[in-house]
């Protein structure tokens, strides 16, 4: 009798622990419980003071501030004068001037970005613990009601058609990249030309070609779709004449999706992105958009953005506007991204290709900022040396696993495959402590 209520207590008391440690995990309050070192609280003190020059020579008007009593917490405010025009549905108020960042979790979550793979693939399903059951139906339209993927066979006959075995790109594949946005702005500019010459070009949803490559240039290697742009798949397809543009979707697969990629068919390779999840700071197509990139591009340039101040007409350069949601607030994110040297922005006030971005931090800041960022933001394998500390979920592959690249693998992209010792990693979205899923060779090569 009394072995029930003790089962109960010390089910309920791990409970409450596993909560515990979830808070306190995700929680940045907690220096004290911390032991950062002198070098790591001087690389953070150093990031924030380069990254508030870098946003007040570079951000066109923007300043960035933020007390000493926080190390990660920055502010990103717009002069005063600025008109805000988009209005919260919900509240009915204007989009306010000021945002406020975590600078640790950005350095972090990015760099992570960096080093794993995006896009979805069987490997990654099959090797999350409970994958098919936990996973792979949200991934599917209507998934729920699949039963949780109870039968499995149905749950891959729906994902087949757009989950590759093994990652079908690797990181670093490309050298310089460009992300395209659909902003009005890019109608101000021809930059045509030079998004041409880049080894990929990245585009959004429905955004056409034709009749704007003067502006928005010819090339088109990937096209990030949302949930609608999706469904229509046929008539995104439609919008690169060469048929090899690789489409990726954002969201979920639709049945409709489905039947066009078979009976129309489709002839463009379609695939599913297993991004990682930036919290509330960062949403959106444009966002996944970069984040695509940074997984397989060395530099990450962004056209399209409407990213200046003074700029509120939010148009498409396509056509009329649609309602849209936060541009404020992205636009900062993006001027924090610039400033952290993930990407570079191009836009009518910033047109020159030769642009040098001020006061960005140098390597060895962003590297001992984001050691001790992992330490505060309390990552699985924080402030490791071995790139396979981040792992928290590891699978052996076989020989027969072979790395279906789609290219040539250049040097760069070589030699990080050397210092993640052939593994291949992926992150979970919303995975306590951000722990990666990891595929490692069963005889790792040094
Ligand atoms: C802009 O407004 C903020 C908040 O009201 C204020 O703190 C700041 O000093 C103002 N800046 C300028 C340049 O007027
Ligand atoms: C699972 O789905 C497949 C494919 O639709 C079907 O052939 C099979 O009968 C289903 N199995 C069960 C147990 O329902
Ligand atoms: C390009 O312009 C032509 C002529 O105005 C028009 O017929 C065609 O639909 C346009 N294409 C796109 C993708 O907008
Ligand atoms: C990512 O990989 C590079 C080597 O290509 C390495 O220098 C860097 O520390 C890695 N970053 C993380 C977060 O593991």
């Amino acid at each position: 009798m009394r072995i029930l209520p003790l089962g109960l207590a010390v089910a309920l008391v791990s409970g409450l622990t596993a909560i515990l440690i979830y808070i306190l995990g995700l929680s940045s309050n907690f220096y004290d419980y911390i032991r950062l070192s002198d070098a790591d609280l001087d690389a953070l003190i150093d990031l924030k003071r380069d990254f508030r020059k870098c946003v007040n020579t570079n951000g066109l008007g923007l300043t960035a501030f933020g007390d000493d009593t926080d190390y990660c917490k920055i502010t990103i405010q717009y002069p005063n004068n600025t008109e805000s025009k988009w209005i919260d549905p919900k509240s009915g108020e204007h989009e306010g001037l000021s945002f406020e960042f975590n600078l640790c979790e950005a350095v972090v979550t990015w760099e992570q970005v960096r080093n794993s793979t995006t896009v979805l693939t069987k490997e990654f399903i099959d090797a999350l613990p409970n994958g098919w059951e936990d996973y792979a139906w949200r991934r599917i339209n209507k998934g729920i009601h699949l039963n949780n993927c109870k039968n499995k066979t149905l749950c891959m006959e729906k994902l087949s058609l757009v989950l590759p075995p093994t990652p079908p790109f690797v990181p670093h594949q490309f050298d310089r990249c460009a992300v395209i946005g659909n902003s009005g702005d890019l109608l101000q500019t021809t930059f045509g030309e030079e998004i041409d010459e880049y080894d990929a070009v990245i585009r959004e949803n429905g955004a056409p070609i034709q009749n704007y490559t003067k502006y928005a240039g010819s090339k088109s290697t990937f096209r990030l779709l949302n949930r609608g742009s999706a469904k229509a798949l046929d008539k995104v397809a439609e919008l690169d004449e060469t048929g090899k543009e690789v489409l990726v979707v954002k969201t979920t697969i639709h049945d409709i999706m489905s039947k066009m990629i078979r009976e129309v068919p489709i002839q463009n390779p379609v695939y599913l992105m297993a991004g990682a999840s930036f919290g509330s700071a960062a949403k959106g197509t444009g966002l996944k958009a970069l984040e695509f990139a940074l997984s397989i591009c060395d530099s990450v340039n962004m056209y399209g953005f409407t990213v200046d101040p003074g700029y509120k007409e939010w148009t498409r350069y396509f056509s009329e506007s649609r309602k849209g949601h936060t541009p404020l607030h992205g636009r900062a994110y993006y001027q924090l991204m610039e400033c952290l040297g993930l990407i570079k922005i191009h836009s009518p006030m910033r047109r020159d290709l030769n642009r040098v971005v001020q006061w960005l931090p140098t390597r060895s800041t962003l590297d001992a900022a984001r050691i001790a960022s992992e330490k505060i933001l309390r990552w699985v394998g924080r402030g490791k040396k071995d790139p396979l500390s981040a792992c928290s979920i590891t699978k052996k592959f076989d020989d027969s696993r072979k790395l279906k690249v789609s290219g040539a693998i250049r040097k760069v992209a070589a030699n990080h495959q050397k210092y993640v010792k052939g593994s291949t990693l992926y992150p979970m979205v919303h995975s306590v402590g951000h722990g990666m899923l990891c595929m490692v060779p069963q005889v790792q090569k040094n």
